[in-house]
């Protein structure tokens, strides 16, 4: 767990970046189906930046005039110490965050507009939309959580992207924490695999090796034959002889820090010769975006890269047709890869998305609106200490391969008799798609794998699946 001192250094910097008061907030839970049934609380991802396991409903105060800060939360009650347990008391919690004082959520507008005097308020929309009422009445700004623009005032977007973009030591160390339980998922699900098995059962499987080791889903599991269903949530297929099981998950610790890994291997145990033929090219083009990885390169070149390796293995197949450079140019790759390289991650699965394209394509960058490449989530340069995905893959999309307006723009370009062969695949299933994803921290001396040891080589992959004992798998 990052330590007190580490929270307590990342509120110094963010205080030595405002020029006014700022309130922020943990969000609260959110009902299910009836208020007294809500989710699983999970804090503001930037309150859980600045404070080790945040209280429900808390809010913090910072005044960069004298550098203080001040934790706002529920009073202890007899009657939530019956339900809920008994909490550390004002007195305890203000020594376990290091903050300054610790006073009762219902003094938060009284005290903050006291100690801002005649300065002005800022703060951020979060995903609790009470919150976020509370949050705009208190500072007077116009707060949305799903504004493109971003959660709050530039300036304080920009400070919290500056600070969350480099990740420290001990924000790596809770990353590979929860690399190594996401490993043991893969892993699991892996060696659970069995002909006549069920996507239900493997995904049991990922939920219980995260459940093991105290960690929730990042996101929901995709984990499916269907892996051509980029974010597949459905688990009711049966595992059946020559599928393609493709698994996209990522164990989140109680701190919000998280992996993001795919893998995809066969049902049966051996890839049959054309999924070993589509599975290389996508490892080579995963291992290709990652050894150009270094400080400097510009994000959109890592998936470009990706992209010209996956064109020129899919024209040595005989799936696309022309010259690589010019089919990536023109987006004919993303009949077969329509999406993106990778995001940032890190308390986010894709961190800070919600800070929009102002973060994520900074120095006057702009998204694409060329089909796929309209997808790639960033185009930043990259700098020592960005921890961010590498996911390529080749998926065989009926919806995609048959859309008009495409086909009749590559045409000349995508061999589709051939691509329509692998819909026909596994007697009409549809050959599916194959994503190999890795996390990746960018170092001075170049790439760092934080998911290397989740088998990926095909060889490796296939001793695995299948290897759990008889009855272990249904
Ligand atoms: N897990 C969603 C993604 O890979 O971006
Ligand atoms: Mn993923
Ligand atoms: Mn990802």
């Amino acid at each position: 767990m990052p330590s007190v001192d580490f929270h307590r250094r990342r509120r110094a910097a963010l205080l030595q970046r405002l020029d006014h008061p700022v309130v922020l907030f943990a969000g609260g839970f959110r009902a299910r189906n009836y208020p007294a049934n809500p989710y699983a609380f999970r804090a503001d991802s930037s309150f859980l930046y600045l404070f080790d396991r945040p209280e429900p409903d808390a809010a913090a105060l910072f005044d960069p005039a004298d550098g203080t800060v001040r934790l706002f939360v529920h009073e202890r009650t007899a009657q939530d110490a019956l339900w809920h347990g008994a909490q550390p008391s004002f007195e305890e919690l203000r020594a376990l965050q290091g903050v300054d004082e610790v006073l009762a959520i219902e003094r938060l507008e009284e005290v903050a507009r006291r100690i801002a005097g005649g300065r002005s308020l800022g703060s951020l929309a979060v995903a609790h939309e009470a919150t976020t009422r509370r949050a705009a009445a208190l500072t007077g700004e116009r707060l949305d959580f799903e504004s493109p623009d971003g959660p709050g005032s530039r300036t304080l977007v920009d400070a919290l992207a500056e600070l969350r973009m480099r990740k420290e030591p001990e924000e790596l160390a809770e990353i590979g924490r929860a690399a190594a339980v996401t490993r043991d998922a893969h892993v699991g699900a892996m060696a659970a695999t069995r002909v006549g098995g069920s996507e239900a059962h493997l995904n049991g499987v990922v939920d219980s090796a995260f459940a093991f080791a105290g960690c929730t889903s990042a996101y929901p599991n995709i984990l499916s034959v269907r892996g051509e269903v980029l974010h597949n949530h459905h688990h009711g297929n049966a595992l059946r002889d020559g599928d393609l099981v493709l698994l996209d998950a990522g164990a989140e610790r109680a701190t919000g820090y998280c992996a993001d890994v795919t893998r995809t291997w066969p049902v049966n145990g051996r890839f049959g010769s054309e999924q070993a033929e589509i599975y290389d090219i996508v490892l080579a083009a995963n291992r290709a975006a990652i050894a150009a990885v270094k400080p400097g390169v510009r994000y959109m070149d890592i998936h470009r890269t990706s992209c010209r390796v996956i064109a020129d293995g899919l024209v040595q197949m005989g799936l696309m047709t022309g010259n690589v450079d010019g089919l990536v140019e023109s987006g004919a790759h993303a009949v077969f890869y329509p999406h993106g390289v990778g995001h940032m991650l890190g308390i986010d699965v894709h961190d800070m998305e919600g800070f929009g394209d102002r973060i994520h394509y900074p120095n006057g960058r702009k998204r694409s609106t060329q089909f796929g490449t309209a997808f790639v989530r960033m185009d930043r340069d990259l700098e020592v200490g960005n921890v961010f995905t590498i996911e390529p893959g080749i998926y065989f999309v009926p919806a995609i391969l048959h859309e008009p307006e495409l086909r009749m723009r590559f045409e000349g370009s995508v061999d589709y008799a051939a691509a329509e062969r692998f819909l026909a695949h596994n007697d009409g299933r549809g050959f599916g798609g194959i994503r190999i994803e890795d996390d990746v921290l960018c170092t001075a001396g170049g790439p760092q794998i934080l998911t290397s040891d989740v088998p990926k080589d095909r060889q490796d992959v296939e001793a695995v699946v299948g290897s759990a004992a008889e009855g272990t798998a249904r």
